[in-house]
């Protein structure tokens, strides 16, 4: 088996790496407006205890591949079973859609960083206008969009340990400071603390059970999202990691990580939004718009306001780029292998691409407004089919390829090889065989019936 020459330098380096991919857009403009509208506390029960089996069974497993076979995630799979060799070039796809929206994205986080660092702060808090009027105008958005993609492919061109561990290992624990010291700022605002225990504390009045397979299957699909499963990411880069690491401490380092950033972003965002709308919880009903539209307006009532934000929108700006550097380490390793280029040609060819599907995504908001795809506008379109269809028939086409396929015992040999003992063996095995693969059933047969 040809191994990848590439690899982690240390055990800290992978784990600083892994969670700078999971650490990202989705646990800090997500997962605080799923978290508000399933219901606060209840969502956060009910995602920690995800978090704990689910995300964990489906992460160790996605590493232990990659690291067993040494490969991107199309030969990867065709080297544990050839008969699902078919599932790497669908894994392998995810990567492909999501890298140019995300990037996309990362663009119009950069653009907030910019009003904020040049002192305009005050300026972005509207009802919306300078959001839709920005990304409304391509070119702003494609000029950001394309210094944030450069800024990510100068990091991926410089290889895994110089560009990525180093990276993660100086942007990370910087992350983890800004987001506590914020997140303790926020408490001090009058008001915030009642924002906080409706953000922690589970209500249980006029909860339905209908309402808790909602909040089910909106936790599943933000762990998928929130842990970068199912789309390449963790086989790659668990084909880097070295095998005399433990692979079960440091999937549960990750997940740590990654789920704590997560409530803490919302222990910034839930309270802040509630003490400024005066304990109005509809404010938080803003969807995808909070951090872009409600937050700007949160931060200039604000003491500090300017300088908060600016911090704010710093912090996710680092969040964005190593979630977009893993992306695009992705794809690269997989043209690199496949073409038998070198990382720098890889690279180049890579970014192109990704330059030219996300203007797909910068104009579907601009020029090319009246266009739709299934209804959807491009960015839309690319995130649903990625995050709703095929996100979870990897993951469901994964667990039956270890549970009764390769068997778990091909995944518990690949822990043993780091350390003495699987301790979550028996989880594993239950959630790999039974609850994993009909869970994603679940959230795949709903994805059906809501996008109907
Ligand atoms: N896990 C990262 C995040 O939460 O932002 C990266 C990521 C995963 C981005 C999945 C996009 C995505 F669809």
């Amino acid at each position: 088996m040809e191994k990848k020459k590439e690899s982690f330098g240390s055990k800290i380096g992978f784990i600083f790496a892994a969670a700078g991919s999971a650490v990202g857009l989705g646990n800090i403009w997500r997962f605080p407006y799923l978290a508000a509208k399933y219901g606060g506390g209840i969502f956060l029960l009910v995602y920690i205890i995800l978090a704990i089996t689910f995300g964990f069974s489906l992460m160790i497993t996605e590493i232990a591949i990659g690291r067993k076979t040494g490969k991107s995630v199309i030969g990867a799979y065709k080297d544990v079973d050839k008969r699902f060799a078919f599932l790497g070039p669908i894994a392998a796809a995810v990567p492909f859609i999501i890298t140019p929206y995300y990037c996309v994205i990362g663009g119009w986080v950069l653009k907030y960083l910019c009003v904020f660092c040049t002192g305009a702060g005050k300026s972005v808090a509207d009802e919306g206008e300078f959001f839709t009027g920005f990304i409304g105008r391509w070119y702003e958005p494609a000029l950001f969009f394309v210094v944030f993609a450069a800024i990510t492919a100068l990091v991926v061109i410089l290889g895994v340990q110089k560009g990525i561990e180093l990276i993660s290992k100086v942007l990370m624990p910087v992350l983890l400071v800004l987001i506590v010291g914020i997140a303790i700022y926020t408490m001090t605002i009058p008001g915030a603390i009642s924002g906080l225990k409706y953000y922690v504390l589970p209500n249980f009045k006029g909860f339905t059970l209908s309402m808790f397979l909602k909040t089910l299957v909106a936790a599943m699909g933000q762990l998928f999202y929130s842990m970068s499963l199912a789309m390449g990411i963790m086989v790659t880069y668990g084909s880097y990691m070295r095998k005399e690491d433990s692979l079960e401490g440091s999937v549960r380092q990750i997940e740590i990580f990654d789920t704590a950033v997560a409530i803490l972003a919302g222990m910034i965002i839930v309270p802040a939004v509630f003490a400024f709308s005066n304990g109005n919880s509809d404010a938080l009903n803003a969807g995808p718009s909070l951090m872009f539209i409600t937050l700007p307006n949160v931060f200039k009532t604000m003491k500090g306001g300017q300088i908060v934000g600016g911090l704010f929108f710093f912090l996710v700006a680092l969040a964005a780029l190593t979630s977009a550097i893993s992306l695009l380490e992705t794809i690269v390793s997989i043209v690199c292998e496949k073409l038998k280029l070198s990382r720098v040609l890889g690279t180049i060819i890579c970014i192109s691409f990704v330059l030219v599907i996300g203007m797909t995504s910068v104009f579907g908001y601009s020029v090319w407004d009246e266009v739709t795809i299934f209804g959807y506008q491009f960015l839309d379109f690319y995130d649903f089919i990625s995050n709703n269809v095929m996100m979870p028939i990897v993951s469901l086409l994964t667990c039956i390829l270890i549970g009764y396929f390769a068997k778990t015992k091909f995944i518990e040999e690949e822990v043993l090889s780091g350390e003495k003992k699987f301790a979550a063996k028996g989880l594993y095995k239950v959630m790999i065989l039974a609850i994993c693969p009909l869970c994603m059933l679940v959230i795949l047969i709903s994805n059906f019936f809501l996008s109907l």
